[in-house]
Order: C-alpha cells, then sequence, then structure tokens
C-alpha cells in the first residue's frame, strides 16, 4: 500500500457524534468519541488525499496531514457542511454516529421539573445524510459506517442496498469495541464482495480500510 494510493483525491470524512439541543443546557448525544473518523481522515491523508473533516463535538487534536477542520454540534450542521464539502469531493466516508432523531422542539429556557409528573419530550427524525448524497448525480464514492449490537451482516448489507452506498464497514459495538474504544474490528462489504478487517487499534484499522476503499475506487472508476 504506497503513499500514493489516494493522491490527486479530495475526501471528506465525518466523525464524532452529534448533540441536539433540548434547551440551552441539556442535549441528545451518544457515545461517538470522533476516534475512528479521526484515524480515517489521518490514514487518508497519509494515503496522499486532500482531506476535510467535519468533526462533531469531541475533544480531539487535528490529526497531521488533514487539509480543513469543520467543527460542527448537530446533525443539521453536520448535514451542512457535509453536503458543501462533498459537492467538490471524490470520496466521503461517514464515520460519524449522527443523531436519528432531535427534539421538535429546542425550549428557549431551562425546563423545569414537573413536580413528579413524567415529562415526554417530542422527538423528531434528522435527515439521512448519506441517502441525501446517494440521490445526487455526481456524487463522490460513498462509505457509510454501520454500528450494530446484534446482526451485523445482515443489517450492515441492508443498509449498504437501501442507501445506495459504495462501501460500508460495519462494526460490532460492546464488548470494548466500537463506540468510545481504543480497538475495533470491522467488517467492510461493497456490492458483490467484502472482507473481514479483525480486531486492531483504530489507527492501523483505518489504514487498512483506507486501502480498501482506494482499492475499491479504483475499481469502479477504473
Ligand atoms: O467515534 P468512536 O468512539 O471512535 O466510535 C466509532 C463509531 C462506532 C461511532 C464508528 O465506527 C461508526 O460506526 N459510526 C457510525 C455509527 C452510526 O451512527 O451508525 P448508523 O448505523 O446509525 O448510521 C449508518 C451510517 O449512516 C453512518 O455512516 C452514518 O454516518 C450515516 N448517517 C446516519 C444517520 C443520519 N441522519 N445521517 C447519516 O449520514
Amino acid at each position: 500500500f504506497g503513499a500514493g494510493t489516494l493522491a490527486g483525491l479530495r475526501v471528506v470524512v465525518s466523525a464524532g457524534p452529534t448533540y441536539e439541543d433540548i434547551d440551552p443546557v441539556r442535549f441528545i448525544g451518544n457515545r461517538s468519541s470522533g476516534r475512528m473518523g479521526f484515524a480515517v481522515a489521518e490514514a487518508a491523508a497519509l494515503a496522499g488525499a486532500e482531506v476535510t473533516l467535519v468533526a462533531g463535538p469531541v475533544s480531539l487534536p487535528t490529526p497531521p496531514g488533514v487539509a480543513r477542520r469543520i467543527d460542527v454540534r448537530s446533525a443539521a450542521q453536520m448535514r451542512e457542511a457535509v453536503l458543501a464539502g462533498a459537492a467538490q469531493a471524490d470520496i466521503y466516508v461517514g464515520a460519524a454516529a449522527v443523531g436519528d432523531y432531535r427534539p421538535l422542539e429546542v425550549a428557549p429556557h431551562k425546563l423545569k421539573k414537573q413536580d413528579g409528573a413524567p415529562l415526554a419530550l417530542q422527538l423528531t427524525e434528522n435527515p439521512d445524510i448519506l441517502k441525501e448524497l446517494a440521490a445526487r448525480s455526481p456524487r463522490p464514492f460513498l462509505v457509510g459506517f454501520a454500528a450494530e449490537t446484534r446482526e451485523l451482516a445482515a443489517y450492515a448489507q441492508d443498509k449498504l442496498a437501501r442507501k445506495g452506498l459504495d462501501m460500508i464497514a460495519a462494526n460490532r459495538v460492546g464488548a470494548g469495541l466500537g463506540f468510545e474504544a481504543e480497538d475495533n474490528a470491522l467488517a467492510v462489504y461493497w456490492p458483490g464482495g467484502g472482507e473481514e478487517l479483525p480486531r486492531a487499534p483504530k489507527r492501523d484499522l483505518a489504514t487498512r480500510l483506507v486501502a480498501c476503499i482506494a482499492e475499491r475506487y479504483r475499481a469502479t472508476y477504473a
């Protein structure tokens, strides 16, 4: 895997969680640390790509070689930054754990306790960034992630087909893997094929994933 594999290509990587505000002091988020996406951004830069990293709220330094970093908070902001970047990109890697739902309304003031009565939050679905990109023409080569706690292969392959992706990297979450963890293990699928990337630190895994992306990209556009 030579350093020039992605040379001349523009790659957008999303990483981290999104925070969906409930009121001025509370939000709905998830356990993504951003490590996997940051490692992919670093590996893509090492492979010669011009990398734009769209980062949710994480506390990680920008990896060496990354050309541009855009910090966002909500799924709506992530969507805007990704769509803008992806318009000129050759490859998009969606490693972010984008919140599927957000509160229908953001309370302007801190919500008060209800004297023991249940508090109901109404949620509305966020737009699916990957799906939206898949519907564009032209569009970048699309790599999604899938985080599943069960039936990994079936759910991932369903996502690959349903979202119209070129590749999906599925990780089983839990047991020291996936969200927040140092290590991960991926099952990568593309239409008509796949590859297992066994448990390893996220940086090593990202290097292997980027090699796999470069190979599939070249095969698709050869
Ligand atoms: O950040 P770390 O702590 O290192 O953890 C890494 C990770 C587990 C978060 C990462 O490897 C991962 O799997 N990211 C995707 C998690 C996820 O949200 O999966 P999903 O099955 O909900 O979404 C599938 C794909 O659709 C993802 O590529 C996601 O970016 C994308 N998506 C989801 C919802 C949405 N509204 N828009 C999207 O584009």
